[in-house]
């Protein structure tokens, strides 16, 4: 298992030979390495598994810095990053030579954001280097929100996590680029559509593809825990499931079940807060895919603010699952 703390010159030093960190960010928990080390680069496409034509996030501490990966930073992307970094915001920017290819898959552009967690803003600030850091979860997973997420997944294959406590955030940075003058939304996340939409007007959100995606965060069946999510109507679902005698466990939004054990099912928020039930998401499904059972039943949130996220995420988790159970 990996070493856990707080130590950040042990994590530079780590970084510095080469060798990957588990960060905490204010989204998820990132697999961190040098950016501008391929060998670094290819130790995090190993270490999660992840195929080599998706491309990971280069992490920096200021705006100022992400000028010596970038050509340029388009006008409405300049806005956003003023108004929400360090934040859930993640840019697509023309990526300059510098940048390796490998972190970027070959394209052209390049995915940059300042994350907002102190420890991790310390850390980029004493490196000389960016961090490339995907999600420290295996490919296709759920992504981590505490450091024993990431140790539970990943412990054996990396020496040391950097332990920021649980993220504040909990759902992966929005990740915006522009296709022509069109300012798009290629993946929903922590910061929401209408605070994108309040600096640069109306924006276009892609819809996931499975085929040739361009961040394939887009592709249909990710973020996905290992038990079979089936969405619908929870009242029905938790009927229908009594009967088949399925052994199941819940996640609602903020309704409970009065005649189911309290440690299968999971209430996202009781008060109805978006931000809360975000936070507590991916542990939630952790937790419940842990559990002695087949399937996890599910239920989507209104689809207004960080709900449009964290239904995406949920629709992703259960995709292809459809009439399996
Ligand atoms: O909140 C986050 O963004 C977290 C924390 C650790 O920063 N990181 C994260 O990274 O979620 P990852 O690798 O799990 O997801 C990054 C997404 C992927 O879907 C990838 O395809 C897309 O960003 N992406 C990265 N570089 C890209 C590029 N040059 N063009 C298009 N999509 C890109
Ligand atoms: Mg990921």
């Amino acid at each position: 298992m990996a070493e856990i703390g707080k130590d950040i010159f042990r994590a530079k030093s780590i970084l510095e030979q080469g060798d990957l960190v588990g960060i905490p960010t204010e989204t998820v928990y990132g697999l961190a390495g040098n950016a501008l080390n391929p060998d670094a680069v290819t130790k995090i496409f190993a270490v999660k598994n992840r195929p080599n034509f998706d491309p990971l996030i280069l992490h920096t501490h200021a705006l100022e810095k992400v000028y010596d990966f970038t050509i340029e930073i388009p006008d409405p992307l300049l806005k956003l990053a003023q108004r929400y970094w360090p934040g859930p915001l993640t840019l697509l920017l023309p990526k300059k030579e510098l940048v390796p290819d490998l972190v970027t898959s070959g394209l052209d552009q390049v995915a940059v954001r300042v994350p907002n967690h102190p420890l991790t803003r310390e850390l980029l600030s004493v490196l000389d280097f960016p961090l490339a850091a995907p999600s420290a979860n295996p490919f296709g997973y759920i992504s981590p929100t505490k450091a024993s997420h990431v140790n539970d997944q990943l412990g054996n294959k990396i020496p040391y996590i950097l332990d920021g406590g649980s993220c504040h955030v909990g759902l992966e940075s929005t990740i915006v680029g522009m296709e022509g003058d069109k300012v798009m939304i290629y993946r929903l996340g922590g910061l929401d559509v209408s605070a994108i939409e309040k600096v640069v007007g109306k924006v276009q959100v892609m819809a996931h593809s499975s085929s040739n995606p361009k961040s394939p965060g887009m592709l249909k069946s990710h973020y996905a825990p290992q038990k079979p999510v089936i969405l619908g109507d929870l009242e029905e679902l938790v009927k229908d499931y009594l009967k088949k005698g399925v052994p199941f466990a819940v996640l609602s939004y903020c309704r409970e079940f009065p005649g189911l054990p309290q440690s299968f099912q999971i209430q996202l928020s009781l008060q109805k807060d978006m931000s809360e039930a975000a936070k507590k998401l991916f542990d939630a499904m952790r937790t419940l895919d842990s559990l002695d059972v087949s399937v996890i039943l599910a239920e989507l949130l209104p689809d207004e603010g960080l709900g449009r996220a964290i239904n995406d995420r949920l629709r992703r988790a259960s995709a292809g699952e459809e009439g399996k159970y």
